[in-house]
């Protein structure tokens, strides 16, 4: 099995499979690019399914520097009952990233979603106190000193700007943000504590505003915040606002910002190559992550919002921001 590709540069890129393992050797890779262009990572996601794959982990491998795990480190797959943790399949995708020079994103470790039921059912506040403060100990302490940034709050916003209803500010009203980050700075002192969100696509969206005023606030209450993710799930041409939305972002005072879950539909090279340069040209941008390698395994199944297309082949907007980079 042979996995070419060719880029807009001329070169042929070639790889070639020693018993059945596809080894790809890269000329130039958009995170080498971006690192060269001053930013930390152009990174993508994993977990064991995509990790199996043998394209998708050579596209990885050579393309991208940093490693998300896309569903293994939510509190679903880590505590499914309180106080048992299961770790096989973050711990794989930590491995991977230990082994292969990646910087991990931890994601995520307070989320409506994807939340099991022995938590979202509990009504006393010292006893979901001490389940955020559990699990975060758990989790953040077993990969304390490996993780670069951590998503500790996801999605905790409403659309216009409020915080969202869930178990978390029902029981705790938005005291659960403080035990959240401090618990997760506590476990790993290290790591870069991230509040992270969708639809912060625009600086004069209501959501965009609401994020920035609470982490204004938030910040100057002493709540240890460091950076805000864009997850950016963007639509065809949802990339005009993204540079405004990251500066609007970076001025509450957070040290870094990221792009943590891009994808956009139809993915076209000018929204992808907007995006890019909306992190280039916002100092605080430290990096971008991919939500996926392949259309074949995107959560959007049917919008082909990734830069390599069902059959790993890269698209456009691949070497269309290579090129940008002028890689
Ligand atoms: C998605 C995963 O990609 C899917 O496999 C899973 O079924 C649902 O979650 N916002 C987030 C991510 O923060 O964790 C979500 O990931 C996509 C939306």
């Amino acid at each position: 099995m042979v996995y070419s590709r060719s880029l807009l540069s001329g070169a042929i890129l070639a790889s070639t499979a020693s018993a059945g393992v596809i080894s790809a050797r890269q000329a130039a890779s958009i995170n080498d690019a971006f690192v060269a262009a001053g930013k930390l990572y152009y990174g993508n996601i994993a977990d064991s399914n995509t990790l199996g794959i043998a394209e998708n982990e050579a596209i990885l491998t050579a393309d991208f520097g940093q490693v998300t795990p896309e569903n293994s480190m939510k509190w679903d797959a880590t505590e499914p009952t309180q106080g048992q943790f299961s770790f096989s399949g973050s711990d794989a995708v930590a491995e991977y990233a230990a082994s292969n020079n990646k910087l991990l994103r931890g994601h995520t470790l307070l989320w409506h979603s994807q939340l099991p039921s022995w938590v979202s059912s509990i009504s006393d506040p010292t006893a979901l106190t001490e389940a955020i403060q559990g699990h975060i100990a758990g989790v953040a302490g077993q990969y304390k000193g490996q993780v670069y940034a951590w998503d500790v709050c996801n999605e905790i916003f409403d659309e216009d700007g409020s915080l969202r209803d869930s178990v978390f500010s029902q029981v705790l009203g938005e005291d659960f943000v403080r035990i959240a980050f401090e618990a997760a700075r506590e476990a790993d002192p290290d790591a870069k504590l991230y509040i992270n969100d969708y639809n912060l696509d625009d600086a004069s969206y209501a959501k965009t505003q609401g994020m920035v005023s609470k982490v204004t606030e938030w910040l100057a209450a002493g709540i240890p915040i460091d950076g805000i993710g864009s997850q950016s799930h963007l639509g065809a041409g949802g990339s005009a606002g993204t540079q405004g939305a990251l500066e609007a972002l970076a001025g509450t005072g957070v040290s870094e910002v990221a792009i943590t879950e891009l994808d956009i539909a139809g993915a076209s090279a000018d929204d992808y190559v907007a995006v890019t340069n909306a992190c280039l040209n916002v100092e605080a941008c430290v990096g971008i992550t991919v939500w996926g390698v392949s259309d074949a395994n995107s959560w959007r199944p049917g919008e082909n919002p990734l830069l390599f297309d069902g059959s790993y082949q890269p698209k456009d907007a691949y070497n269309a921001i290579l090129e940008t980079l002028g890689a």
